[in-house]
């Protein structure tokens, strides 16, 4: 009977694949640095060490209207540009980075920037985990 000869073989085959499969998804390197979620009360605490440079990344009128105290003013759709030619601003490369605006998501996705541009590659990324920005300070 040569059927349950070929089913081993199809069964064994998938096993092999299965296995190639599992090898190849541990060997992918890990991306080392990611952007850290931290809350209003983390942030505060970045902020009383001094030792973190925090980016409004809402418009620039709003960030001119009201800000966390020494935050740079940064719109999030300028952070690449920032990045590649340093303006409008340039974000300091030897302090730790956090990004704060309307949502997490954004601040997340625009601070997710300097991770992928390897920006700054010894600093801590931050991005604040609400869009509770005002409660910092
Ligand atoms: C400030 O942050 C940078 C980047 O993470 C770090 O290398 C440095 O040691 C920190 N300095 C202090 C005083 O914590």
């Amino acid at each position: 009977m040569p059927l349950p000869t070929l089913s081993r073989r199809g069964a064994c085959l998938a096993l092999v694949l299965l296995v190639l499969l599992a090898a190849s998804a541990d060997a992918k390197p890990k991306k080392g640095r990611k952007v850290k979620a931290v809350t209003v009360s983390e942030a505060n605490r970045l902020l009383d060490e001094r030792n973190t440079t925090f980016i409004d990344i809402r418009s620039e009128s709003d960030c001119k209207k009201r800000r966390v105290s020494g935050a740079l003013c940064l719109p999030q759709d300028l952070v690449r540009q920032a990045i590649d030619i340093g303006k409008p601003v340039t974000v300091p490369t030897k302090k730790n980075i956090l990004c704060y605006g309307l949502s997490a998501d954004r601040n997340r996705q625009t601070c997710m920037y300097f991770v992928s541009a390897k920006y700054a590659p010894t600093v801590t990324v931050y991005a604040l985990s609400s869009s509770a920005w005002q409660g910092i300070s």
